[in-house]
């Protein structure tokens, strides 16, 4: 059996985007709120980042629906859902995401459930029939948790019921590792970590040898 693993870029900045997507590094973009404040956005700036992603070849394109209540939240998913067929719209797994999540699923849209803290959580989220749930990595080791066994738990949990864990809040390489081993297909990380998973020192000085053969060789 294959399995598919993906990179996404967990980042707002459009330049950092831009060179991983031209450089077919990762599957699409995901934000939040605090994402595009980062990266000195705004909600506003959504429908021009969405179209700037699909054009530079995302296939996938993640915002987060906000609102103080379900049917504010509802409201604001239905509009980002109808930015295009790349979207997939984020929720916090909250009463009122949880409630916004079952309505976006209904209506045919592609929703993950973000923020996941607790097993049941996961577990409601693949009963409601999102397509992702993203538990934190980083935020649940900072609470002091076993962040890769609640992940490795919930991944085993969600296993062949439609819903996939993107696990996003990872700060290395080595937790995007971590959480792989356990069977975690999609990590989202900022454009830095990405990079740092392509890099070994000695890979590097493994070129520059191939390199100076290739110079050597031309030199007769
Ligand atoms: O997408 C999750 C990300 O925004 C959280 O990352 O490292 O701030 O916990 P971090």
């Amino acid at each position: 059996m294959t399995r598919e693993l993906r990179f996404y870029a967990d980042s707002a900045n459009v330049e950092e985007i831009s060179a991983l997507l031209a450089d077919g590094l990762v599957h699409g973009v995901t934000t939040n709120p605090t994402i595009l404040e980062r990266g000195r956005r705004s909600v506003r700036d959504i429908p021009e980042l969405y179209a700037r992603w699909e054009a530079e070849g995302a296939r996938e394109i993640f915002f987060q629906a906000w609102g103080d209540s379900a049917k504010t939240m509802i409201g604001n998913a239905e509009r980002l859902a109808a930015l295009g067929s790349r979207v997939v719209v984020k929720v916090p797994a909250t009463r009122d995401g949880f409630t916004t999540a079952a309505a976006l699923v209904s209506a045919g849209a592609t929703v993950l459930v973000t923020a996941v803290y607790a097993q049941a959580q996961a577990l409601a989220a693949a009963t409601v029939g999102v397509r992702y749930i993203a538990p934190y990595l980083g935020r649940l080791n900072d609470a002091g948790r076993e962040g890769v066994a609640e992940i490795s738990a919930m991944q085993s949990l969600v296993q062949g019921s439609g819903t996939d864990v993107l696990a996003a809040s990872l700060r290395t390489p080595d937790d995007i590792v971590s959480l792989a081993e356990v069977g975690v297909p999609f990590f989202t990380a900022a454009p830095a970590v990405i990079l740092a998973a392509l890099y070994s020192e000695v890979s590097d000085r493994s070129a520059e040898d191939f390199e100076a053969a290739v110079a050597r060789g031309l030199q007769d």
